[in-house]
């Protein structure tokens, strides 16, 4: 019988997982994170940018008459990371402050001080638009090349109507093919020209900057910074149901540093994730488990703000919460993109184990971003976003770390790194 002719077909993987286990649809929850589905000398076969099949090496090359190949023995193939929380349009970045917390100040003392998101503001409305986006643009290539073939972006540090408005803009065009998920975060912090009127500031995000992006198109969803010092569950609430109003989806930044009942807040509204969530309740914990909102946990932040406290995430996977990971990549608090390094600080810092940290960063990730249907596994019919990892087994992913192991990255069909691998199966 004749072959089906497939435009790439990627073959011999020692470890092909394909996150297609469990449940028919939504995320992985409790035991089933840890059974997301694994093939030995997997392949999948590719056609006009979805997969066409995934199997065996030597059923899918009876199967196809490939274009393309991509030999991957010895090597781990997943789908691409989904990134479902980012600040990655911001500028300039803020090295200055890190000093400051290496010598002993706190986040909260910088930002008490007019450092923070508020400094960003300042730093980035006195930017062009050129300088933003070759940011921006160098940022996603990055991330792209350590294998996030989708991030969310948000947008938060122009904090004025025309520069949030910009903010959104340059996400749009650092996107190549629907792989960047527009967030607007008008309310990530009251600017300083507002300190004295918060109220007005909440007025501006409502009535002007929000039906602005809204008639534009520019936002997927709206976010909040709901925390102690920044916007109350009140104003958070009034931001995300105006939001809703104008069809956009909701997301929290959610009981970060202190609880506020920012999860409970989340599922009242029924957000599409609630994250950060290091200081949750147990009755944040129960309201998350019985809802479809996706708890996005990203322990770089704790991390790299040099905290004792990572959220209960084995608490959150044992009550039955959908968890994701995200690398929150920002200036100020996280300054990585690369979701393999927040990977090991997944499995370090909330317990997780590898094969669950990489479950929660491609399946769960994309129901965090309302796209799991499409993204996220790797089944027919899902879009052929994929990840080749130089590492002879998924545990090193997270174990081997502070290294990229993203040798090839097939985005959408198409190869944007590679199929030249390097070779360092020795290290395995
Ligand atoms: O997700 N939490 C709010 N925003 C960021 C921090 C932003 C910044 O410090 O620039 C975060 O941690
Ligand atoms: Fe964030």
């Amino acid at each position: 019988m004749a072959k089906e002719p497939c435009d790439l077909l990627v073959r011999s993987a020692a470890e092909l997982l394909t996150m297609d286990a469990g449940p028919a649809a939504g995320p992985l929850r409790g035991e089933a994170l840890r059974e997301p589905g694994m093939l030995a000398d997997g392949a999948i076969a590719v056609t006009g940018g979805r997969i066409a099949a995934v199997g065996r090496t030597a059923d899918l090359r009876d199967r196809f008459a490939p274009r393309e190949e991509i030999d991957a023995t010895g090597r781990v193939v997943m789908p691409g990371f989904v990134d479902p929380h980012t600040h990655l349009v911001f500028g300039r970045t803020r090295e200055d402050e890190f000093e400051m917390r290496c010598l002993g100040m706190s986040y909260e003392e910088i930002a008490a001080a007019g450092g923070g998101i508020r400094a960003s503001a300042r730093r980035f409305r006195a930017l062009s638009r050129d300088a933003i986006l070759s940011q921006a643009r160098a940022l996603r290539a990055s991330a792209l090349r350590h294998g996030s073939t989708t991030v969310e972006v948000k947008s938060g540090y122009g904090l004025s109507t025309e520069s949030e408005v910009l903010s959104l803009e340059i996400a749009r065009e650092i996107d190549a093919d629907g792989d960047v998920v527009p967030t607007f975060l008008g309310a990530h912090e009251v600017p300083d020209e507002w300190r004295h009127d918060r109220a007005g500031y909440v007025r501006l995000v409502i009535d002007e900057m929000l039906p602005r992006v809204a008639a534009r198109g520019l936002a997927r969803f709206c976010d909040v910074f709901c925390e102690a010092h920044v916007f109350t569950p009140d104003e958070t609430r009034a931001i995300s149901l105006a939001a809703k109003r104008l069809g956009l989806g909701v997301k929290l930044h959610a009981d970060e540093l202190a609880g506020t009942g920012g999860a409970e807040l989340a599922v009242e509204l029924g957000a599409v994730s609630a994250d950060h969530l290091m200081a949750v309740s147990d009755a944040g914990i129960a309201a998350l488990a019985g809802s479809e909102t996706v708890a996005v946990l990203l322990p770089g932040t704790s991390f790299f703000l040099g905290m004792k406290r990572f959220a209960p995430a084995r608490r959150m996977i044992e009550a039955g919460v959908a968890v994701a990971l995200a690398t929150d990549c920002n200036p100020g608090s996280s300054y990585t993109e690369s979701p393999q390094q927040v990977a090991t600080l997944a499995c370090v810092g909330l317990g997780l184990r590898p094969v669950e940290a990489l479950a929660a960063f491609t399946r769960n990730a994309a129901c965090a971003v309302g796209l799991g249907h499409d993204r996220g596994r790797l089944a027919p019919g899902y879009r052929a976003d994929l990840v080749v990892l130089d590492v002879p087994n998924h545990r090193h992913v997270a174990y081997h770390h502070g290294v990229n192991h993203a040798s090839c990255v097939v985005r959408n069909g198409g190869t944007v790194r590679g199929p030249d691998l390097p070779d360092r199966r020795a290290c395995g």
